[in-house]
């Protein structure tokens, strides 16, 4: 059965691949034809993830999930949240966002923060939706090379290291996408056609 992961993120692609089998083809937006930027308006994760999705259903007829990922942090009550991507504006980048996080964050001694992932997904007439989260708390200064985004500042709960410490597959075992993907994967799993 074909469906189709609303991003053209190959890492991602790859990731959710390997851990569906054969039952699944799963495809990128690429691979549907999809080329243009899918909408994105949405001031929540799940509203913006349901809006990828829809759009995808909507104009190519495919079952399909997408996800979206972000940073929430308790001092800044829950900022930059679904703004993760473009906290420090445009033009968009990993150095200017934590560097904004960071300066935000200098008078705050509570530094708890937590990533959140929610996947939408749609099949045929029906709609559902998978969450993850990781929680942890932002250093004051960056660590480590791996990873992406915040990584670098984002210590997870039980962990001496950061995530851009972690080899990947540490970080998919305990990360917010790798709990949501997880979810998803069981449900796909299960499914009976
Ligand atoms: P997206 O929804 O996966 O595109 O994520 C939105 C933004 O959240 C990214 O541009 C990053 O700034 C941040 N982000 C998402 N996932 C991670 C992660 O695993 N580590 C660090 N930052 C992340």
């Amino acid at each position: 059965m074909k469906i189709c992961f609303a991003t053209n993120n190959k890492k991602k692609i790859e990731e959710v691949k390997a851990a569906l089998g054969p039952k699944y083809t799963l495809v990128s937006l690429e691979e549907i034809g999809c080329n243009e930027e899918l909408p994105e308006t949405g001031d929540t994760l799940d509203a913006n993830a349901f809006q990828k999705a829809r759009y995808v259903k909507e104009h190519y007829g495919v079952d399909c999930f997408a996800d979206d990922t972000g940073l929430e942090v308790e001092a800044l009550h829950g900022a930059p949240g679904v703004y993760s991507g473009r906290f420090a504006g445009e033009p968009r980048g990993d150095e200017r966002n934590i560097g904004l996080l960071l300066e935000k964050m200098s008078n705050h001694s509570n530094r708890k923060a937590r990533f959140r992932t929610v996947i939408a997904l749609i099949l045929g007439e029906k709609e559902y939706a998978f969450e993850g989260v990781a929680e942890g708390e932002i250093l004051d200064k960056k660590v480590g090379y791996g990873g992406f985004g915040y990584d670098p500042v984002f210590r997870p709960v039980g962990f001496e290291k950061t995530f851009a410490e972690l080899t990947l597959e540490e970080k998919n075992q305990i990360s917010h996408r790798g709990k949501a993907v997880k979810s998803l994967i069981e449900f796909l799993s299960q499914r009976k056609f």
